[in-house]
């Protein structure tokens, strides 16, 4: 058995762990970084793709940023259609902005980064267990290639995603979790095909939601609302385009260009949150602690603001001797998590066709789009939920 110890043990190197280890490290503060998958999955897993500024500037903070900046695509307004009906919301009034790039080139630059400061995650850590978080010397343990390790920790922070061990390790009479499943999902592919349009796209139609994002001018996003039974190898590309080519408004069916797809999956939408966030010396951050169903894309910027928030409270313990913010992490961190579950959870309801839902359902759904492209209020609420210019506050 080999012994090690750190400052941070950190489970997990999806966004949540790989962005805490550069933060601490930058502090200063050691942490070594567990990831049961091998370095090609995380790296080959694609995700989500758009950043609010205040997650950018922590991303700068982190100094992770520059192929982000060069490569990003800036967007200052969304486009919501319905049905034939096209209504753009302008992010200008409130000087927003939203940052499209793939989580999949952001999580590269992490992993290039902890790689250039050589203290790269340790790959293919199985079984990893946490042990004694609850006391003041918890463990991580774990097998690597057969052999046992065990790694000794000040803290450990549990950023081991939705299906993750952290969350587990809080005994079941002190956590408590808050969950809605929706009864349908979203199909997604990438192709190499130029953007139907320049800004994203959510679209309300009567056969179902879909969304036109991108990840360049010449790589297309799309998803389609579909059932959680739905069969990937029942989708051909050919079958993916003409559908989403109904739910879009005539005018930009005209635009769409069909291509060979790189990646064709099913992602059921859930919305869960765990609390407490903390439980002795084990803290959870991201997908570990919460899902939001991805229509408002908040998942990664909640992520990025989470850890961010524990970097910031782990920097004061060990420079300044104050507890105060870890003391306070969760409940900050669930406020903050609650404001876009809410924001989530609505535009979910608000542009999905939910089974056996009735036309009164639909006339109220079609009264709040109509609430949000006429009145400059709802849509100034819609702006600042949707590019977290309120996460500031
Ligand atoms: N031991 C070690 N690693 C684990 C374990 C475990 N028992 N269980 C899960 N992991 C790893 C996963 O393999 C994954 O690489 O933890 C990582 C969690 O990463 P994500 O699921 O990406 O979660 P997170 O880093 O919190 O990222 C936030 O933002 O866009 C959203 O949901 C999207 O992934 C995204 C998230
Ligand atoms: C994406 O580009 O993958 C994306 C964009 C916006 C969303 C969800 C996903 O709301």
């Amino acid at each position: 058995m080999t012994q090690q110890r750190t400052q941070v043990g950190i489970v997990g190197s999806g966004p949540s762990g790989l962005l805490l280890a550069q933060l601490l490290d930058r502090a200063g503060i050691a942490s070594v970084v567990l990831e049961r998958r091998s370095r090609d999955y995380v790296l080959g897993r694609v995700r989500a793709g758009v950043l609010e500024q205040g997650a950018v500037a922590i991303l700068r903070e982190a100094g992770v940023a520059a192929r982000l900046e060069r490569e990003g695509l800036e967007h200052h307004g969304v486009e919501i259609a319905i049905g034939e009906q096209r209504y753009r919301i302008d992010f200008a009034e409130q000087a927003a902005s939203l940052t499209v790039y793939g989580q999949t080139e952001l999580t590269k630059d992490l992993l290039d980064a902890r790689d250039a400061r050589g203290a790269s995650p340790i790959f293919d850590a199985a079984d990893v267990a946490i042990e004694e978080v609850a006391g003041t010397r918890p463990r991580l343990r774990y097998r690597l290639a057969g052999a046992e390790h065990v790694l000794e920790c000040d803290f450990i922070a549990g950023c081991d995603g939705f299906h993750g061990v952290s969350r587990t390790a809080i005994p079941p009479d002190v956590l408590r979790t808050h969950e809605r499943v929706y009864p349908f999902g979203w199909l997604g592919v990438l192709a190499d095909v130029p953007p139907v349009s320049p800004e994203l796209i959510y679209l309300s139609h009567e056969r179902g939601f879909a969304l036109c994002s991108m990840r360049s001018a010449t790589r297309s996003r799309c998803y389609l609302q579909c059932d959680l039974d739905t069969d990937v190898a029942d989708w051909s590309d050919e079958r993916f385009w003409d559908e989403l080519e109904t739910r879009l408004p005539a005018e930009l069916a005209a635009h769409l260009t069909r291509g060979r797809t790189l990646e064709k999956s099913v992602t059921p939408l859930r919305s869960f949150v765990a609390e407490p966030l903390r439980y002795g010396r084990l803290f959870l951050a991201g997908d570990a602690a919460h899902i939001v169903p991805p229509t408002g894309a908040k998942g990664l910027n909640l992520a990025v603001r989470d850890v961010h928030q524990l970097a910031a409270a782990l920097v004061a313990h060990y420079r300044e001797r104050s507890d105060s913010l870890l003391d306070g992490y969760s409940a900050a961190g669930l406020r903050r998590i609650w404001r876009a579950e809410r924001f989530s959870a609505w535009l979910t309801s608000v542009l999905h066709r939910f089974p056996g839902r009735t036309s009164f359902d639909r006339g109220m759904q079609l009264a709040e789009l109509d609430q949000l492209v006429t009145s400059a209020a709802a849509r100034a609420a819609f702006v600042e939920a949707y590019t977290g210019s309120q996460a500031e506050a």
